[in-house]
């Protein structure tokens, strides 16, 4: 590593800036990094790596802030379920009161398994199916989110035949830059999701004259990892006009879903805070009377997790410096598919101190783009030390495959002084044993 001189830190945090600004993480100078007291190292050497950690004292201290701040509103949290679904996760959040928002059957279903009462449940997606209506419709939860007309037809008539009334807000689409990355943000006229706000208005309409149900309110969500106010001024700003226009044509709206996408500071970075999203929603909705949810799922989960990794191998090509660690885009997708930051830091205290170099940190999978992170500020790390990638606990282990055959890594829950394995390591014969060879190629 001679050829290399130390590089000053540029406007990315340093490791010791990472773990300061995370108060859950500190660095001991024996156990190494530590996660609520937790040696990270004890974790690795009993479960091996990859393996996720989620930390439930976090989950429920920023679940605590958050609920604190839309009390100020009267804002009811419902956990977006899609951000880490884990039963484990399900379970903290509902024992601190949170309710759901869910996307598919399969997290209704799970978010019923760890306990969550139907009717803190709401059901958003552009795609529901007659199977998941129905599921919702039988389960009794309390708003399906609904994004179409079609849907709003196809909703109805279900309902109706099950001699049901769907308690239904109208997804609108407020045609709003939420300023974040293309693949997260939803709330532009050209997304997918919601009805135009031009339609809205005769949709809700004609939904009061239909038998399978009864439209209670609105929603609104435009998009992930927002870090400015700006936005969500903007769409609440036309959400309100709405509300008075629907008002004044003598329609009944009760309630407002504001939507998740309070982003968090990956990179240490300014972001919005449960606070400040109250002082929005309030300022826009304070004097409509309106029954107030959000649906968080980053903002929770995200800063609650971490991947820990071991280092295979460091290789030089070129004038590049690569770190390839045993962990990979099929465990942690966010930086190969938004060319996410995630701070990375080691977990020796030797590590933590020494100088740093740029290094490319990447995985072993057989594609360039499974890249963790570009020049970072490393020290030079040996074989078998490990890393911690942090903020991984939102849309982290729930976004990983078993591409290049590698099996789904450990999950494990610290919780105080008291640590578990929530989901033991895949083993590998697991990924083939759902699949069926016809007779017709068997060996003669
Ligand atoms: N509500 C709806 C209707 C949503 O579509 C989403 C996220 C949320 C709430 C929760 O948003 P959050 O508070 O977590 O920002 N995989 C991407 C994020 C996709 C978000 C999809 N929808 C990532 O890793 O950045």
């Amino acid at each position: 590593m001679a050829a290399l001189a130390p590089t000053p830190i540029d406007a990315d945090p340093g490791i010791a800036d990472l773990i300061a600004a995370r108060p859950a993480l500190s660095m001991h100078a024996i156990d190494g990094l530590t996660l609520e007291g937790v040696p990270l190292n004890a974790i690795a050497d009993a479960v091996g790596t990859p393996c996720w950690v989620i930390s439930a004292g976090v989950l429920r201290a920023r679940l605590s802030e958050l609920q604190a701040a839309m009390a100020g509103v009267g804002a009811h949290v419902h956990y977006a379920v899609k951000a880490n679904d884990h039963l484990a996760v399900l379970r903290v959040m509902q024992a601190g009161g949170a309710g759901a928002d869910v996307v598919s059957g399969g997290e209704l279903l799970r978010a019923r398994e760890a306990g969550i009462a139907p009717e803190r449940i709401v059901f958003s997606g552009v795609g529901k199916t007659v199977a998941e209506l129905c599921l919702a419709l039988e389960t009794g939860i309390a708003q399906l989110n609904v994004e179409s007309a079609e849907e709003l037809e196809m909703l109805s008539a279900t309902a109706a035949a099950m001699g049901r009334r769907a308690r239904i807000a109208l997804r609108i689409n407020p045609d709003v830059d939420a300023g974040t990355h293309a693949k997260i943000a939803t709330g532009r006229a050209e997304d997918k999701f919601g009805i135009a706000m031009a339609d809205a208005a005769g949709l809700y309409a004609r939904a009061a004259g239909l038998p399978g149900v009864e439209p209670v309110g609105l929603a609104v969500h435009i998009g992930s990892q927002i870090t400015a106010m700006a936005p969500y001024r903007a769409a609440f700003a036309r959400t309100t006009e709405l509300v008075g226009s629907l008002r004044a044509s003598g329609l009944a709206v009760q309630t407002l879903d504001c939507g998740g996408g309070l982003g968090i500071g990956y990179r240490d970075e300014p972001h919005g805070s449960p606070k400040a999203l109250a002082g929005a929603m309030g300022a826009a909705f304070g004097a409509l009377g309106l029954r107030l949810m959000i649906e968080p799922g980053r903002w929770l989960a995200g800063p609650a997790g971490l991947l820990l990794a071991s280092v295979v191998l460091t290789k030089t090509t070129g004038s590049r410096r690569f770190v390839v660690l045993d962990a990979a885009m099929n465990d942690l997708l966010r930086p190969s598919l938004y060319d996410a930051w995630h701070g990375l830091a080691p977990l020796s205290p030797v590590d933590a101190v020494a100088p740093t170099f740029p290094a490319d940190v990447v995985g072993p999978v057989c594609e360039s783009g499974d890249t963790f992170a570009r020049a970072r500020e490393l020290p030079v790390l040996a074989a078998h030390a490990r890393v911690a990638i942090l903020d991984a606990g939102a849309y982290g282990s729930v976004m990983s495959s078993t591409y290049n055959a590698r099996p789904l890594a450990a999950e494990v829950m610290v919780d105080g002084v008291n640590w578990a394995v929530i989901r033991p390591r895949q083993p590998v014969e697991a990924l083939w044993a759902n699949e069926l060879v016809p007779d017709w190629l068997a060996p003669r």
